[in-house]
């Protein structure tokens, strides 16, 4: 028997393995025979019943392959998981990152009670509150231009310097909020250790009206360290002088020494703590640019939205809970079915980033094969998240939703109100397509119906249907609004790992690529033959040094 066979043995009596399981697993059989339409045809209720409310959020999820005895199943799923009992944990500051040994406390961020938190015997909430205060107080002085540069010039550019939840989550909101934004201040994000990213972000910028904000909770994150050292040298290419760097550079970090020997002052910092993961981090002080950009007060209504979220999350009982709801029927597909990825389908331009936040929030928290016991699992875990806006997406890539072979479950998340009242008849054509989508997808069109409709009773034009979908509707698209949509996803990522019985929130995934890279590189320029990898990256960092060299006339 082999080792990892061995830790499969152990699995026995797994999340999986319940008897509740066993009964999803026969009801699976049941419904993977019977399509959504007979469903909406035998319940004209059925969006009354399988539908939810929260504040300017509502969540149609009626359009799944489900009935109330499938939700009945999946919701004692959960209760025996004791989802109950982990989200308590969750939101009272105990230590569910075991691997780390760290509390999970972005609820703490955005909780507007002020009701005290505790961590190892102190309340967070008065630190919290001292951080957003600074957070406001120096955006203010920006926004009104009386923080000037070192020429006295007023900043018109400021520069976030950061990667994965320390750029993906600042960057999706500013997008998102772009109707908020203050006129005279334009973001950039520089992410990417490439070159170009930083060259071609600078080339277009004033040295004298640029702030950076260099965003990193460790502040030892390579791409953004060397990205932050370029900006800086680029900055003393023109200022001349260190002592200007104070006006021009500020960071976000939980490492005081590391800011301090970067040459930022400790009082330019903005501070956050362990407790708070990477990706959940844009309600901390990693949200600095957000308030730059929209203001304190729209920034505190952003998190108001996400802790309406969290109260309905903490206190509804789970069968009216929206992120439960999402997250078991994402189980239902991902478990039972053994659907492989699931769609998020913005139909709002301002949402265009969220596929790409919600592909690290989900996947870099439920992406593991371990579970918090250390045993090697044998279920499917974190779904493969992807997706874009949906009226592009219609034109690309739903084609294999509408008539490929996979099961792929989709969100579609559509705000009502635009902010674009002058442009009523393209609202109008996105709302069309959005309801047209989802309908397609779950009615299809049968044989007959393509004959009656085209004359031809051809099989490339029929549509199976029974595509599951669920619809997020937000009122409008405003702070309050974002902020619930994002917290409902984290809530629901949270329950699946409670479900998998994961530590949602280390990453421990990342570091061997880390620890490769930092062998590798000293080893591109080295005169020595290399050997000491495998015969492919022998011969691929051999061929790096042969041909990154500019050839003669190029
Ligand atoms: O990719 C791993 C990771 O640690 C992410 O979880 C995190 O968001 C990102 O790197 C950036 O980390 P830091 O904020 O410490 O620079």
């Amino acid at each position: 028997m082999s080792a990892v066979q061995a830790r499969r043995e152990t699995m026995v009596g797994g999340p999986l393995h319940r008897p509740v399981c066993r009964s999803l697993r026969a009801h699976q059989q049941a419904m993977a025979t019977m399509h959504m339409r007979t469903l909406f045809e035998a319940d004209p209720a059925r969006f009354e019943r399988f539908s939810i409310q929260v504040g300017d959020l509502l969540l149609d999820y009626s359009k799944n392959r489900m009935t109330d005895e499938t939700m009945r199943l999946l919701l004692e799923m959960a209760e025996e998981a004791d989802v109950a009992g982990w989200r308590e944990r969750m939101f009272r500051g105990d230590k569910i990152n075991h691997t780390e040994n760290r509390a999970v406390l972005h609820t703490a961020l955005r909780n507007r009670s002020n009701a005290p938190v505790w961590v190892d015997g102190e309340d967070v909430m008065p630190k919290v509150n001292a951080v957003i205060e600074k957070m406001g107080a120096f955006a203010e002085r920006v926004r009104s231009g009386d923080w000037r540069g070192y020429t006295g010039e007023r900043i018109t550019d400021v520069v976030n310097i950061g990667i994965g939840g320390s750029d993906l989550g600042p960057q999706m909101v500013y997008q998102a909020l772009k109707p908020y934004r203050h006129p005279r201040l334009k973001l950039h994000f520089i992410s990417n250790v490439d070159g170009a990213h930083v060259k071609e972000t600078l080339e277009a910028l004033n040295p004298e009206t640029t702030m950076f904000i260099v965003s990193s909770k460790t502040f030892t994150t390579q791409e953004t360290m060397i990205n932050a050292h370029t900006a800086r040298d680029w900055f003393l290419a023109q200022s001349q002088a260190e002592k200007h760097i104070a006006r021009h550079f500020v960071a976000v970090s939980t490492n005081r020494d590391a800011v301090t020997g970067f040459g930022i002052d400790p009082a330019n910092m903005f501070e956050f703590w362990d407790w708070v993961g990477g990706r959940y981090s844009l309600w901390s002080a990693i949200g600095l640019s957000i308030v730059l950009a929209v203001g304190a007060e729209r920034f505190v209504e952003l998190l108001e939205g996400a802790h309406e979220m969290d109260e309905h999350f903490r206190h509804a009982p789970l069968a009216e809970n929206m992120p439960v709801i999402l997250a078991m029927l994402g189980i239902w597909y991902n478990n039972f079915f053994g659907a492989e990825s699931h769609a998020i389908l913005p139909y709002d331009h301002y949402l265009r980033s969220l596929p790409a936040y919600l592909e690290q929030a989900d996947m870099e928290s439920n992406g593991k094969s371990v579970d918090r016991d250390g045993r090697l699992v044998d279920y499917a875990t974190g779904q493969i998240i992807w997706g874009a806006t949906g009226i592009n997406g219609q034109h690309a890539f739903y084609q294999l939703l509408h008539q490929g072979t996979r099961l792929i479950p989709a969100d579609f998340i559509v705000s009502l109100e635009p902010h674009t009242p002058d442009m009523q008849a393209h609202h109008d054509i996105l709302i069309a397509n959005f309801l047209a989508q989802t309908e397609a997808l779950m009615r299809g069109r049968t044989l007959e119906e393509t004959r009656a409709q085209t004359g031809q009773a051809a099989p490339h034009k029929v549509f199976e249907g029974n595509h599951p979908s669920n619809a997020i509707l937000l009122r409008k698209l405003t702070p309050h609004a974002l902020g619930m949509l994002i917290a409902l996803y984290e809530h629901k990522i949270f329950v699946q790992g409670v479900i998998w019985n994961l530590d949602s929130y280390d990453q421990w995934g990342v570091e061997l690529g880390k620890q490769l890279a930092s062998r590798i590189l000293p080893e591109l320029h080295a005169d020595a033959p290399v050997a000491g990898h495998d015969a492919s990256t022998n011969a691929l960092i051999n061929v790096y040094r042969r041909m990154s060299q500019p050839r003669a006339g190029h």
